[in-house]
């Protein structure tokens, strides 16, 4: 069985698919086998960092074909990253696709499949807690959670809680909450101090690393590039301490025998 961390959040545009992106890109520096999947129908998750075509199959076409994952499974440039992407699909095909993933049990036979067997996999999921964020995460072993500081909203972070209690109650015991990270994150920002200081009074549940706001991600967004990636920078030292404090939260959660492999 692998280890599958799901990246999701209530609110839109906190930096779920750049924490996704930049954690894979950094784990498999880390020397883990890691295949990013990316579930959003909307999704931008610029795929540069793929080998081939810019119109890529993917996940849609599992659908159909569930045991094609072989011929849907992107190389990147670094030889420990894969992408599953959400694979080409018309707009108005949306609603079928979060109903395959949902019901269909599509994402199970992913995880299932043996091509996955080791690796550590990544979902970068779309905002809400619909459909598509729940297949994911009853296939999921981990979750984790970026905020915006200016987004504080403990109600739907509330919501986000009740609804992975649920989820391992009822659907998916396994599942563990890893927290959540503060992301975009301005010292210099009074009201970005005041969010934070009521949410470490608030929230057991906030990891100790924090991603700053930086213009660098803008840049490598557009190139394709993960932050991460720019060698000994900042950010790719805190996508390190993020992806090692994931590492401790899985053990200290849950010792299982994978995850002790992967420490
Ligand atoms: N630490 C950061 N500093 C500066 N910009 C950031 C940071 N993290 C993310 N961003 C930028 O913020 C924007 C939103 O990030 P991202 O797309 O990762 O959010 P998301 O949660 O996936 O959004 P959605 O809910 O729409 O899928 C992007 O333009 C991204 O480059
Ligand atoms: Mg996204």
């Amino acid at each position: 069985m692998s280890v599958r961390l799901a990246i999701t959040s209530q609110k839109g545009g906190v930096g779920k698919s750049t924490l996704a992106l930049n954690l894979a890109f950094t784990f498999a520096q880390m020397g883990y086998p890691t295949v990013l999947v990316d579930t959003d129908p909307q999704s931008a998750v610029n795929l540069n960092l793929a080998k081939g075509e810019s119109e890529f199959v993917g996940l849609a076409q599992l659908i159909k074909n569930p045991n094609s994952l072989g011929s849907v499974l992107l190389a990147t440039n670094h030889p420990n990253l894969r992408l599953l992407p959400k694979g080409r699909m018309a707009a108005k095909a949306a609603p079928a696709f979060e109903w395959a993933l949902y019901r269909e049990g599509v994402l199970q036979k992913v995880v299932n499949d043996p091509l996955l067997a080791d690796a550590l996999v990544i979902f970068d999921t779309p905002a809400g807690l619909g459909m598509i964020p729940r297949a994911v995460l009853r296939v999921a072993t981990h979750a984790l959670t970026p905020f915006r500081p200016d987004q504080l909203n403990l109600r739907s972070m509330n919501q986000l809680m009740e609804t992975l209690d649920f989820i391992q109650t009822e659907e998916n015991p396994q599942l563990q909450f890893l927290g959540f990270v503060l992301n975009m994150f301005v010292r210099e920002r009074a009201a970005d101090l005041r969010v934070v200081a009521d949410l470490w009074r608030d929230i057991p549940m906030v990891l100790d690393c924090v991603i700053p706001f930086s213009e660098k991600f803008a840049g490598s967004q557009e190139a394709g590039i993960p932050v991460a990636a720019y060698s000994d920078s900042i950010e790719s030292r805190r996508f390190r301490q993020l992806a090692n404090e994931c590492l401790q939260n899985m053990v200290a959660k849950g010792e299982t025998h994978e995850i002790r492999q992967l420490v």
